[in-house]
C-alpha cells in the first residue's frame, strides 16, 4: 500500500537525553491507516502529530475496542536506527486484534507504516545510553454506533516517543506489592491481549500500592491469589537453586512478553536451566527461607530487566536477595542492552533495519 507523507510546517526540537523520561514527548509525525468493513485497510499516511478527531459515538469510547503495542528502535554505533523484534510485536498486535474482534493489520502494513514514520522522524532518535524511540501502535474503533457489537470502522495509529529510563532515578531494586484481593485478568478473559481494558483494570490496585510506597503491583491468579502472573507492565522471573523460572502462558491470563521470550532465549544460550511453570508466592517464601531463592526480576520493553528487592502483600513479605554484582538478571540485562544497540552479536536476528 502506498503511504503518503505530509510533513509538518513547524518541526520541534528533541529534548536533551537526560530530560526525556518515559512517554512524555512525541515526535513531529504520526502514521495512520483506516479500515472499513467491505473495503479493508485504506488511506495509509504519515501526517503531522496532532489530536485525533473522533465522533462522540465512536464505539471505542463506549465499549473499549482499543488495543496497543509497544516496541523500541535503537541507535547503533554507526548512527543507523534499528527496530528490536518488530515482527514479534506485529504478530502480537494481530493476536490482540483477533481477541477483541478487531481487524488484523498484518506485519507488512504495520511495519511499513512504522518504518515510514521512523524515517520521517529520524532526527528524533536519541543517542545517549539507555535511550531509544518507543514506538506505540494502537487501534481504535471509530464507527459512530451505540449498539454492542464489533465496530465496522477502525483506525490504526502509530505514535513515537523518544525515551530514557522507565523507572526514574538511579537503578535500584523494585519494591513490589502482591495483590491478594483484586484481579487483573481471569482465565478466558483478556489477559493475554494488549487491550486497554487490562490496564484500566490494574489502576486501582497500582495507585494503592504507590500510596503504600511500592513501585508496581504483582498480579496473582484470579481464583486463589496464590500463583504469580505478572507485574504491572513486566513479566516475572525468579532464579531458584540455579534455575530460572517464569510463569507459563497457557492460562491465557498474562501477556506473552517479547522481552520475556528474549530473556528465556539468552538463558538457554548460556546453558542456564529455565522452567515456564506455575510459581506461587508460597514457593518464594519457602525458598527465601531455605536460601535457594537467589534473585528475582521483571522484564518488559520499557524497563528491559528490573531487579526486585522486596515482595510484600497484606499480611506478609519476602525479602528477595540481591545477587552479588547484580547476578544473572543484571548480566542478562546488559547482554540484551548490548544486542539492542549493536554492541554484541545479534545471534537470533532480533534487530531489523528501519
Ligand atoms: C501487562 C504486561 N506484561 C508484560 C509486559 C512485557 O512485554 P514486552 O516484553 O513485550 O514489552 C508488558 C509490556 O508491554 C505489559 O504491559
Amino acid at each position: 500500500m502506498n503511504i503518503s507523507i505530509t510533513r509538518t510546517t513547524s518541526p520541534r526540537h528533541r529534548p536533551a537525553d537526560d530530560a526525556l523520561g518515559f512517554g512524555k514527548h512525541f515526535t513531529d509525525h504520526l502514521f495512520r491507516v483506516d479500515w472499513d468493513e467491505g473495503k479493508g485497510w485504506h488511506d495509509a499516511r504519515v501526517v503531522p502529530y496532532g489530536p485525533l478527531e473522533l465522533d462522540p459515538a465512536a464505539s471505542a469510547l463506549h465499549y473499549g475496542q482499543l488495543l496497543f503495542e509497544g516496541m523500541k528502535a535503537f541507535r547503533a554505533a554507526d548512527g543507523t536506527m534499528r527496530l528490536f523484534r518488530p515482527r514479534a510485536h506485529a504478530a502480537r498486535l494481530d493476536a490482540s486484534a483477533r481477541r477483541l474482534c478487531m481487524p488484523e493489520v498484518g506485519e507488512p502494513l504495520l511495519l511499513s507504516g512504522v518504518r515510514t514514520l521512523l524515517r520521517t522522524d529520524a532526527a528524533w532518535l536519541p543517542g545517549g545510553p539507555g535511550t531509544s524511540l518507543y514506538v506505540r501502535p494502537f487501534m481504535v474503533a471509530t464507527e459512530p454506533f451505540l449498539g454492542v457489537r464489533p465496530a465496522k470502522q477502525y483506525a490504526l495509529v502509530v505514535i513515537v516517543s523518544p525515551v530514557g529510563a522507565y523507572f526514574a532515578g538511579p537503578p535500584r531494586a523494585l519494591r513490589i506489592w502482591a495483590e491478594v484481593s483484586r484481579s487483573r485478568a481471569a482465565p478466558g478473559g483478556l489477559g493475554a491481549a494488549k487491550a486497554a481494558a487490562n490496564y484500566v483494570a490494574s489502576l486501582f490496585a497500582a495507585e494503592e500500592a504507590k500510596v503504600r510506597g511500592y513501585d508496581q503491583v504483582l498480579w496473582l491468579d484470579a481464583a486463589r491469589h496464590e500463583a504469580i502472573e505478572e507485574i504491572g507492565t513486566m513479566n516475572f522471573f525468579a532464579r531458584i537453586g540455579g534455575t530460572v523460572v517464569t510463569p507459563s502462558l497457557e492460562a491465557g491470563t498474562i501477556l506473552a512478553g517479547v522481552t520475556r521470550d528474549s530473556i528465556l532465549q539468552l538463558c538457554r544460550d548460556e546453558g542456564v536451566a529455565v522452567e515456564e511453570r506455575r510459581i506461587t508466592v508460597g514457593e518464594l517464601q519457602a525458598t527465601a527461607a531455605d536460601g535457594t531463592l537467589q534473585e528475582a526480576w521483571g522484564t518488559g520493553t520499557a524497563s528491559l530487566v528490573a531487579p526486585i528487592g522486596q515482595l510484600s502483600w497484606e499480611g506478609g513479605s519476602v525479602a528477595i536477595p540481591a545477587a552479588p554484582g547484580g547476578g544473572l538478571g543484571e548480566r542478562l540485562r546488559s547482554r540484551l542492552a548490548a544486542i539492542q544497540v549493536g554492541a554484541a552479536p545479534d545471534a537470533h536476528g532480533w534487530l531489523e533495519p528501519v
